[in-house]
């Protein structure tokens, strides 16, 4: 397990070993995205470019939860998905645990509308300095995002 802090200073505990989890049922999910050898982002209204994800709805799986976000925030549609780690963020008021999917994109469809984002957004590499760069999301802004890169570079490309 790793811990760091993420862009608001808040503490992370991040787990990439399916048997050390912090939630059995967490309630949000993040899903790092595929599609014909880019990166499939999408581009959050107020927070920017990152990875689709969101709250786990009544009556869904944490699993039902990442495809539908990916489909509702990027019009794409799973091809297949696997779990590869779950983080905890210790906020100043609440404190949430997220499930990290790595997903295969097989088909980008056009959709009515995005919710919160603008839609999809490819991209053939995600830039090193995320960190410095205004156009990203604060959720891509800390050592999940680096971490779970490595980790599927190492064990699923
Ligand atoms: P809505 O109910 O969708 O408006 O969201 P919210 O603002 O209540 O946020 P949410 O419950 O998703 O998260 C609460 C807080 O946890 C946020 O304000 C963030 O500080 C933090 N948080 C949520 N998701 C992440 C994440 O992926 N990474 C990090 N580092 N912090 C997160």
């Amino acid at each position: 397990m790793k811990t760091f802090y993420d862009y608001y200073h808040n503490k992370v505990q991040l787990s990439l070993d399916k048997q050390q989890r912090f939630e059995s049922n967490p309630r949000h999910v993040w899903v790092i995205c595929r599609y014909q050898d880019q990166w499939l982002l999408t581009k959050h209204k107020d927070r920017g470019l990152e990875f689709p994800g969101g709250k786990v709805e009544s009556g869904e799986s944490p699993q039902q939860a990442a495809i539908r976000e990916v489909r509702e925030e990027t019009g794409g549609q799973v091809q297949d998905i696997q779990l590869i780690g779950q983080y905890y963020v210790s906020g100043k008021k609440e404190k949430l645990a997220k499930n990290i999917y790595f997903a295969r994109i097989d088909r980008l469809d056009v959709q009515s509308t995005y919710f919160e984002t603008n839609g999809p957004v490819l991209l053939p590499t995600i830039p090193s300095k995320v960190k410095d760069n205004p156009q990203y999301s604060f959720i891509m802004k800390d050592d999940v995002l680096t971490h779970s890169l490595a980790y599927i570079e190492h064990h699923l490309s």
